[in-house]
């Protein structure tokens, strides 16, 4: 009997894959493997008998990975299960963020009360909400993942001029990639460059801060930059300092925090960029299948901590899986 500790709420469609074999609650004790969305594990004691953790998500910075090297123990994610849910937000970021939609809606809000007179004030009041179609703009992507490739393809789709950036771009990815995307080679073009900036790179040491003063100060007067990756991609007192003096018109980040808020400029969405059922169902059951295919056979795919390992299902007694650090 094999124990998982499942640390938020997930899907059913996931969670009912583990069979008779299993027990599977938030309250196990010395769990096999643990099932984490967005929990922050960073404080947990990691008993001696786990074996592996599945995030159904992409991003693992919620998980303690380093600990986990250390204890042998198989950190999985979902890369791609919730792409097209992400992509579909960063679409949304982009038109909201270029006509004006937020402020407009406050500002409809204001009438309440006006009865008949709506109409009158509608057509005499939104001038002031005039804004650029995206069409024809240069779109720059920091990082051509599972949600990079479909931001950028749906763009090209939009007619933006797009210009992808990815030094570490696989070669699944590649191929999907529209040929129609300017392959840039330094980063430092798509600052100089683009109308709008959308990152989606996973926030490592390496990438922490990447957005910082100095790369703000490269960028177009006017620049939009969307972030449906992480918060601390982001220096924010410099994301900030810039949307005050103008040289960011708009934020758009799916992270909200209190000084992010009540920042003009800003248009703070609550972490909803994996929240649809499509994707919450693909996650869980992507992470599920993880789990149960490690847990039984030893097989590993889509793990951030080890190289992938497929030797199809256990047909024998049990099988033996020697992890090296
Ligand atoms: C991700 O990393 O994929 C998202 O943060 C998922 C989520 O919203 O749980």
């Amino acid at each position: 009997m094999y124990k998982i500790l499942c640390l938020n709420k997930i899907s059913p469609v996931g969670t009912k894959r583990f069979g008779e074999k299993y027990t599977f609650s938030p309250e196990v004790q010395e769990p096999d493997g643990i099932l984490v969305r967005s929990a922050s594990m960073h404080d947990m004691e990691l008993g001696e008998n786990l074996l592996a953790i599945a995030r159904a998500g992409a991003g693992v910075n919620n998980i303690p990975v380093n600990q986990c090297i250390e204890n042998g123990v198989v950190v999985f994610n979902t890369p791609g299960a919730n792409a097209n849910a992400v992509k579909e937000l960063v679409i949304a970021g982009l038109l909201l963020s270029s006509r004006k939609i937020p402020a407009a809606m406050d500002w409809i809000k204001t009438l309440k009360g006006k009865g008949d007179e709506v109409g009158k004030l509608v057509e005499k009041g939104k001038s002031q909400f005039v804004g650029p179609e995206i069409s024809g703009k240069m779109l720059g992507v920091i990082g051509l993942g599972a949600i990079g490739v479909l931001v950028a393809n749906a763009a090209v789709n939009l007619d933006m001029e797009v210009y992808g950036y990815d030094p570490y771009i696989s070669v699944d990815g590649a191929w999907k990639l529209s040929r129609d995307i300017h392959h840039i080679q330094d980063v430092n073009d798509i600052y100089r460059e683009c109308d709008y900036i959308t990152i989606h790179v996973p926030l490592l040491d390496s990438t922490k801060e990447m957005i910082n003063a100095d790369a703000l100060n490269q960028m177009k007067d006017g620049v939009v930059i969307l972030n449906f990756a992480r918060d601390l991609l982001v220096d924010e007192k410099a994301m900030i300092d810039a949307l005050n003096q103008g040289k960011v018109k708009r934020y758009v980040v799916d992270f909200p925090t209190p000084a992010i808020a009540k920042t003009p400029g800003a248009i703070v969405i609550p972490h909803l960029g994996a929240s649809t059922q499509e994707s919450e169902d693909n996650c869980a059951r992507m992470a599920a299948e993880e789990l149960i295919d490690y847990l039984e056979n030893g097989n590993i795919r889509h793990s951030v901590n080890y190289p992938d390992c497929e030797m199809g299902v256990c047909q024998e007694a049990c099988r033996i899986a020697i992890n090296h650090r």
